[in-house]
């Protein structure tokens, strides 16, 4: 099997990334996880590239005086990797126009939501705030917007009476889990099409 350099980008906590160090790396080896990305030094995520062996940098924004040289910064880094997918897990920055010219429908994100539905901060308690009976996550290639680019997978889960934020961000966290590793496990077979603003499956 051809496996595929990815790179992902985090701020925090990282269970994202494990899932996906776990499932697409450990068990389905279709996945070269080559560079982990955070923004923060103090992301937890770190610690876990740093137990699975996979390399990873911090790359601060207020290092740079422009965000433009920021995002030079994290593209040569990913261009001397040969980077071939870009994955954003909790990675709590926009990437500018500029930064996606340079990997075109390369880039996908996670969002615990069931977009359109409650884009951009606190997606569940949005949900809450709304009174929705149904919420769940969406993988999604990245565009210019904020959480609006192509849908790869959804997972609707049941929003409780008696749910709050945690008990309801947990619920959406087990299929975030779940659908995340599954797309770039789609991706990294070359079964993605976009049609569009679709995303077909293919068979083949
Ligand atoms: C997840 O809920 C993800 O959907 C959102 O940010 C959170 C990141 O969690 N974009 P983690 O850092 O992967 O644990």
């Amino acid at each position: 099997m051809i496996k595929i350099n990815i790179a992902v980008f985090i701020s925090g906590r990282g269970s994202n990334l494990q899932s996906i160090i776990d499932s697409t790396v450990e068990e389905d080896g279709s996945v070269n996880i080559s560079l982990v990305i955070s923004n923060r030094q103090d992301a937890y995520g770190l610690q876990r590239a740093s137990k699975a062996g996979i390399e990873y940098c911090v790359i601060k924004p207020a290092d740079f005086s422009s965000s433009q040289e920021y995002e030079v910064e994290m593209l040569s880094e990913l261009q001397k990797r040969d980077i071939e997918l870009v994955a954003l897990a909790g990675f709590m920055r926009l990437l500018s126009p500029y930064f996606l010219a340079e990997f075109p429908g390369k880039v996908m994100n996670i969002h615990p939501s069931l977009l359109p539905s409650f884009r951009g901060l606190d997606a569940q308690q949005q949900a809450l705030d709304y009174g929705v009976k149904v919420s769940g996550c969406t993988v999604h290639f990245v565009d210019e917007g904020m959480d609006t680019g192509p849908i790869i997978l959804q997972k609707a889960v049941s929003v409780y009476d008696d749910d709050n934020k945690e008990s309801l961000a947990a619920r959406i966290l087990k299929e975030e889990h779940k659908i995340y590793p599954a797309a770039i496990k789609l991706y990294a077979r070359g079964k993605l099409q976009l049609a569009g603003r679709k995303v077909i499956k293919k068979n083949q």
